[in-house]
């Protein structure tokens, strides 16, 4: 019966996929799906794939095939591009020990003193943005804040042009569509020339910043070196594209469904803004009950036991961070929004382990100032017509907030 329970294709899933976790964690919490996969909805067992060294992210080269697999061929094309050198994987699908070295060199010009140091500036952006919301009694919250910030953060970052947003956009967007679990052929073409588009764009960007290095975390990332190793070109361009894409494709939706989600329960709203020693807790409690990014995947690179339940190396797991971020083995009255919730820190929705979020802090800095700033500045908002949302699963999140304000 169950079977039916994780189906991406149906509507009613996308829209609004807790009631069916909780069902599948309830009835088959390893549930072997017809799509092709293993899903994982228990807390328990989500974190452990997500930290056990017994599994693999890089997907291509640790998924056992199936011999009627319609992507083989594109695989193929993209190892032999890797192998040449002309294209690297993401930091996001390798495994240790590559995925150690890549991460120490990234990390080296990401630490969390070179982000709070943005503070002044993400808090310039959104009192910008409130200002003419302020004259204008009302605001497209993502339109107007929860997407134009965290673009200019990271384009500030990279010290890239923001004139280029509405192409940057489309193109993380055609890539990210790639993630989902109904992507099909078209999806995944689509994907294959957005990438190749946005990977010439900056690779330009790249060899001209190699010639001016500036004070900018694309010039430390040129610059990064360690014990003589360095970021590869193919390295660097596959890692600014990411940044890219993270940087706007998911704190867009942690504004977004922590705003949709503060408005369908005002009495939290109200105790937020008249309490600021709530704002770490709150933000992670707006993670934990709706975050942006609904699943990710492992491979077990040997055979693993969830309970009863035996999964065969090779095999796609599934673990969902949002059904895990609902257990009520973890936390209490989990569909209920409490921005105090003592365990509200113990989510998942940045995973785990050694691909923890690299971006974290300054997804949870920039959604901070922008939430903050705006229930403060205007107590009195509220929902001036109905929310849309993006018909998406993997990441998911609204695509258009109208608000009125006082
Ligand atoms: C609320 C916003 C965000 C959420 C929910 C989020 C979520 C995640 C998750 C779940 C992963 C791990 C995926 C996996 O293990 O398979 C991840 C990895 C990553 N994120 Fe984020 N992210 C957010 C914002 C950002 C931002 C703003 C940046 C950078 C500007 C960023 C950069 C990265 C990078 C580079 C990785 C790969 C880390 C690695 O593989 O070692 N993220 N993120």
């Amino acid at each position: 019966m169950s079977e039916v329970l994780f189906n991406p294709f149906d509507p009613a899933f996308r829209a609004n996929p807790y009631p069916f976790y909780e069902r599948l964690r309830r009835e088959e919490p390893v549930h072997v799906s017809p799509f092709g996969f293993t899903v994982l909805t228990r807390y328990e067992d989500v974190a452990r794939t997500l930290r056990g060294q017994e599994f693999a992210r890089d997907i291509d080269a640790h998924v056992t095939p199936r011999e009627d697999d319609p992507r083989r061929a594109r695989r193929e094309r993209i190892r032999q591009r890797q192998e040449s050198g002309q294209a690297a994987k993401t930091i996001l699908n390798l495994d240790p020990p590559d995925h150690t070295r890549l991460r120490r060199l990234v990390s080296l010009a990401f630490t969390p003193r070179a982000i709070e140091r943005l503070r002044p500036r993400v808090q310039q952006l959104v009192d910008d943005a409130l200002d003419v919301a302020a004259e204008r009694g009302s605001m497209e919250l993502v339109e107007e804040l929860a997407f134009p910030v965290p673009f200019q953060v990271i384009s500030d970052l990279l010290d890239l042009p923001v004139e280029n947003s509405a192409q940057v956009r489309e193109w993380s967007q055609i890539l990210t569509a790639s993630l989902e679990p109904t992507a099909d052929d078209a999806a995944f073409d689509a994907s294959e020339v957005a990438g190749a588009a946005m990977g010439a764009y900056v690779s330009e960007v790249i060899a001209e910043r190699r010639r001016n290095l500036g004070d900018d975390l694309l010039s430390a990332l040129i610059e990064a070196e360690e014990e003589g190793d360095r970021l590869s070109e193919a390295e660097l361009r596959s890692f600014v594209i990411l940044l890219y894409v993270a940087g706007h494709e998911t704190t867009v939706n942690l504004i977004g469904n922590g705003m949709h989600a503060l408005l369908r329960h005002p009495d939290q709203l109200r105790r937020w803004a008249d309490d600021p020693s709530m704002d770490v807790n709150a933000v992670d409690e707006l993670l934990r009950y709706d975050g942006p990014v609904q699943e990710t995947v492992r491979v077990p690179t040997v055979d693993v036991r969830y309970g009863d339940v035996e999964v065969k190396k090779g095999t796609l797991v599934m673990t969902v961070l949002g059904a895990a971020n609902h257990d009520p083995e973890v936390f209490d009255d989990p569909d209920t929004l409490q921005l105090d919730r003592p365990s509200a820190s113990r989510h998942l929705a940045f995973a785990a382990g050694v691909h923890y979020c690299l971006g974290a802090s300054l997804a949870k800095l920039e959604a901070g100032v922008a939430i903050t700033s705006l229930i403060r500045r205007f107590p009195e908002v509220h929902l001036d017509g109905e929310p849309g949302w993006r018909d998406r699963l993997t990441i998911r999140g609204v695509d258009h907030l109208p608000l009125r304000m006082r």
